[in-house]
């Protein structure tokens, strides 16, 4: 398994390009299960969560084509063969969960493994069910594996959702593009990531209102048709590598941002004393003077602060003048580099959903261990910022996420290299 050495050297200056986004693209590559005719998605992330997408689309008979080094999705699912979702693959990635909407409201039924839990907590699928129940199906659990049928296809229904889940929100909103009437989705997931898919969705002909509120309403259709949709830009790739001038000092422009992506993280990095100006380009940061400040942080669904940027501002906090109070609202179990940054000297103490940072003059080097994905690149931005040598082991959990992420920091000056190692 590679691992990732970082050696802490002072400022950082450049500039990175985002790429598209991850969850964007997890959802938008499903909804070619939607129609007959070809969808292609352009400005993909290459990353290995969508090589597993891919492997999945193409498990049910659609033909998924990677061009332009990846960054082009070519996808048609014109003779689909099978409705059934793997374990061996919905194990390795749980938003293999989002086949089960387009397949639902395609083929009238769907076997989709259970995802299992992952590090970061159950990730149960109750949620998903109850939307789907409220358009019709019919969806019991067996084997581990949910048996979900429509025979009589969807038909739209008003539902309201416990909690605004960004998954159930995306299968409901996909299946309900198909479904016979009107559906009405309240307490709705907000996610920019969300907003693009219903983008995608309505250049395949969908009728679909109020994405980006807590009420969305799709006028169901009988068939959707192809589209080409450009992934919107990554904004926890791009709030990850704004820390990279917050943590290091420095001056660094990250090429594709918007401040519309990233509202809440921005006010929190403003409040610790980290610059972020939108120019034509981007968004530049720059932390000019000494040490940030510390700030309280409070995960929430979209538009409150993001849970995939809590484990990185975590490592910004350690490194405050000052205490922080981090509270993880969205997942029971995603403080897993808490133990790995205290091998590096921080001060973090947890109880429950709540982490108390006190944050220490300097970090230091120390060998650490990527535990999830958005862990295991926040120890590399301790590691950035820590006298000495880190090494990050376990680094396939970076790789779901993180495309070229040793090229990106490299070209703003960070001292870093990938281990390869044949283990
Ligand atoms: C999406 O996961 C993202 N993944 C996650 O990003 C992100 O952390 C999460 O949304 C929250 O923003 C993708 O988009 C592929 P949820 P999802 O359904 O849809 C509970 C990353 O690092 N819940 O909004 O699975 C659930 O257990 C990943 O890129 C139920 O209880 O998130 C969690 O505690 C990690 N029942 C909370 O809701 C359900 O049926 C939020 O889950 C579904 C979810």
């Amino acid at each position: 398994m590679d691992s990732i050495l970082v050696t802490g050297n002072g400022p950082l200056n450049g500039q990175i390009p985002i790429a598209g986004a991850k969850n964007a693209c997890l959802t938008l590559m499903p909804a070619t299960l939607l129609s007959e005719e070809p969808l292609t998605l352009t400005n993909a992330p290459r990353l290995s969560d969508i090589k597993t997408m891919t492997l999945l689309l193409q498990s049910l008979g659609a033909e998924v084509s990677s061009l332009q080094d990846g960054q082009v999705l070519a996808m048609s699912s014109h003779d689909l063969i099978s409705h059934t979702a793997d374990y061996e693959i919905v194990r390795k990635m749980r938003a293999s969960n989002l086949v089960l909407g387009p397949m639902l409201a395609r083929l009238g039924q769907a076997v989709v493994s259970l995802p299992g839990g992952c590090a970061i907590g159950a990730r149960p699928m109750d949620l998903h069910i109850e939307a789907l129940e409220a358009l019709g199906a019919e969806i019991e659990l067996k084997d581990g594996y949910l048996h979900a049928k429509a025979p009589s296809g969807l038909k739209g229904a008003v539902h309201e959702m416990r909690f605004a889940s960004v998954g159930a929100t995306e299968n409901m909103v996909m299946a309900a593009t198909l479904a016979n009437g009107t559906t009405v989705l309240k307490n709705a997931a907000r996610e920019p990531e969300i907003v693009d898919l219903v983008e995608c969705l309505r250049k395949m002909g969908a009728q679909i209102e109020g994405e980006g509120t807590s009420t969305i309403e799709i006028q169901g259709v009988d068939r959707l048709h192809g589209a080409t949709h450009q992934v919107v830009t990554d904004r926890i790739e791009l709030g990850t590598y704004m820390l990279a001038p917050a943590i290091c000092g420095g001056e660094v422009e990250l090429l594709g941002g918007r401040l519309s992506l990233v509202g809440a993280f921005v006010e929190k990095l403003n409040a610790a004393g980290i610059d972020v100006e939108e120019t034509d380009k981007g968004l530049k940061v720059a932390r000019k003077n000494g040490r940030v400040t510390a700030v309280d942080v409070t995960t929430e669904p979209f538009p409150g602060f993001p849970t995939d940027l809590q484990a990185q501002m975590m490592a910004l906090m350690c490194t405050a003048e000052g205490t922080s109070v981090l509270e993880e609202r969205i997942f029971e179990n995603r403080f897993m580099h808490a133990p790995e940054l205290m091998r590096m000297g921080a001060q973090i103490d947890v109880h429950g959903g709540t982490a108390t940072v006190t944050g220490v003059e300097g970090l230091k080097g120390a060998p650490v261990m990527a535990t999830d994905l958005r862990a295991s690149v926040s120890l590399i931005l301790a590691g950035l910022a820590a006298e000495g040598e880190t090494v990050v082991s376990r680094v396939y959990h970076l790789d779901r996420g993180y495309e070229h992420v040793v090229r990106k920091l490299e070209g703003v000056g960070a001292r870093i290299e990938r281990i390869k190692s044949d283990g």
